[in-house]
């Protein structure tokens, strides 16, 4: 009998250790990123795939984050979620506050941003659409942990350097944004961006969103695109000088050129894991902070634009 009981605790504690292990997601600082990622992939995998197209009566709202750590809250806040994917890349449609919202992990870098949003426009015909996720600091005045509502972004990565003769050495300083090419309808042409600003609605939402909620420090300002990763704090604070970048990372700014072809409402959040001028640590479970703040304005976005 004895015997019996100790089975029974020991497949009970079986089938308990795994849904505890899922519960611990992201925040946890001593697991490894691979780990963790595997750890996600599998519980991606238990979500239902997707039989058929996209159907919604209402446009959906589209959250996108680069990766595993910033997507994971997302998707575990939505209700019904159902698994679709197109070129590989990985798209969860549900409801959260009873509202159509598909997330999209667009993968790292400004293609793979580009492609997916792209993709996910075509697919699902967003309302809106909210690039979030993790960026490394511009602004000495900003912490890791901070949020930025991007008033604005930029492609820091797309700039004509002045002429100089060989052997003259490198002054990157000497530059001309040349911005990046996207569609305007009243001209009906591409012509160059030196920048995208978000949607007035969504910053609004946004601003009203962290006003009503001290307990994010989330501050408006520009995100600054590139697939790169910077650390020479000269470079960065001359990017911060001279175009006025609070932080730097890898997508914002082609998923909102993506948007200006659509005419989609856009916007862009990013929360600080990196700020390389005023320390060297890097917390990429920041973006956890990041995806509750969203959710928080996506509530609010529903309510008061959407009226729903
Ligand atoms: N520089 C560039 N990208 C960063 N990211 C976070 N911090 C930085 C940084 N300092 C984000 C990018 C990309 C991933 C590497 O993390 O957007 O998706």
């Amino acid at each position: 009998m004895k015997k019996f009981f100790a089975l029974i605790i020991a497949a009970l504690f079986l089938v308990m250790a795994p849904a505890q292990a899922e519960d611990l997601g992201v925040g946890l600082e001593d697991i490894s990123a691979e780990k963790y990622n595997v750890h996600i992939e599998k519980f991606y995998a238990t979500l239902p795939q997707a039989k058929g197209e996209y159907k919604s009566r209402v446009r959906p709202i589209l959250i996108e984050g680069a990766m595993n750590t910033e997507t994971e809250i997302l998707i575990r806040a939505l209700k019904n979620p159902v698994v679709y994917r197109e070129l590989n890349y990985l798209f969860v449609a549900g409801t959260y506050k009873n509202y159509p919202v598909v997330i999209v992990r667009t993968e790292i870098g400004m293609a793979n941003a580009a492609a997916s949003t792209a993709l996910a426009i075509k697919k699902f015909n967003p309302v809106a659409v909210i690039n979030q996720g993790t960026a490394g600091g511009h602004d000495s005045a900003l912490k890791i942990g901070d949020i930025v509502i991007g008033e604005r972004s930029f492609d820091y990565t797309a700039f004509r350097s002045a002429y100089s003769a060989a052997g003259a050495g490198i002054d990157l300083t000497k530059q001309e944004n040349i911005g990046t090419y996207a569609y305007d309808a009243a001209t009906k042409k591409f012509q160059a961006y030196t920048e995208y600003s978000a949607d007035p609605t969504l910053f609004n939402i946004a601003f009203k969103v962290a006003n009503a909620n001290k307990n994010f420090n989330a501050v408006s300002g520009v995100i600054a695109t590139g697939n790169c990763w910077l650390e020479c704090v000269d470079y960065i604070n001359f990017l911060h000088k001279k175009y006025g970048s609070s932080c730097e990372e890898m997508e914002t700014n082609v998923a909102a050129q993506i948007c200006q072809n659509a005419g989609v409402p856009f916007i862009g959040i990013r929360v600080l894991s990196d700020n390389v001028t005023n320390t060297r640590g890097y917390v990429p479970t920041m973006a956890k902070t990041c995806q509750d703040f969203v959710l928080l304005v996506v509530e609010d976005y529903i309510r008061d634009v959407l009226k729903r």
